[in-house]
């Protein structure tokens, strides 16, 4: 922990910024397992909002760790940190007005908790989106193979097969991908987004 350091406070406040550019800041935070739909829905979500005429910006697991977080691994320890580091990065996006959209496996509850107490100590909408699918579906899908080689024991810790998934117990949203495509998942966070009245 650094020290001698001192916190510079903007001129423009956060309600103002949002005033000014017409846009509440917030954070739409998907969580669930490997192939559930995360990074698809988030990246549809993207689109559609950016047509909209709002600025709304992605943060993807598997992105992430190419860049920001490339030193990072999937022990618990590892996890940990990438999501208090995605929960720091995701409020900085927020506060600058931005409708930001995560897309982790984040199986820690105590982890997205804090990414939420983050968000909601400074006033910005923390959304959860449990993007729900059962793991003998998401086994089956298994796009990138690594269920078979988790099974196979060739990847150690993989969520879901050898490392737990805490599933939430009160997110904001809870979409089954397997009973909703796409279009109907980005449907049901937008309308949530409208009725919230973030998108006015
Ligand atoms: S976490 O748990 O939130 O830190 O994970 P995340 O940063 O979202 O990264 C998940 C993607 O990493 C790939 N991958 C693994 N996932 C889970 N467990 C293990 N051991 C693992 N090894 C690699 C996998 O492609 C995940 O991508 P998604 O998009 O979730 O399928």
């Amino acid at each position: 922990m650094a020290t001698n350091i001192t916190f510079h406070e903007g001129t423009v406040s956060q309600q103002e910024r949002q005033q000014l550019l017409g846009q509440q800041g917030l954070t739409i935070w998907l969580t669930g397992l490997s192939a559930s739909g995360k990074s698809t829905i988030a990246t549809a979500l993207e689109q559609h909002l950016l047509h909209l005429r709002k600025s709304a910006f992605r943060l993807d697991g598997d992105n992430i760790r190419f860049g920001l977080n490339k030193d990072l691994g999937f022990s618990e320890k590892d996890r940990e940190e990438n999501i208090r580091r995605i929960g720091e990065v995701s409020k900085l996006f927020a506060s600058s007005a931005a409708l930001t959209i995560t897309s982790f496996i984040s199986p820690y509850k105590k982890d997205r908790d804090f990414a939420r107490q983050l968000h909601e100590a400074q006033g910005l909408p923390f959304i959860e989106v449990y993007v729900d699918a059962p793991l003998s579906v998401v086994e089956q899908r298994d796009p990138k193979g690594l269920y078979k080689k988790a099974r196979s024991g060739e990847i150690k810790e993989f969520t879901g097969i050898t490392a737990p998934y805490e599933a939430p117990e009160k997110a904001e949203l809870h979409i089954k991908t397997d009973e909703h495509d796409v279009e109907g998942s980005v449907r049901i966070i937008t309308e949530y987004l409208q009725n919230k009245g973030y998108l006015s």
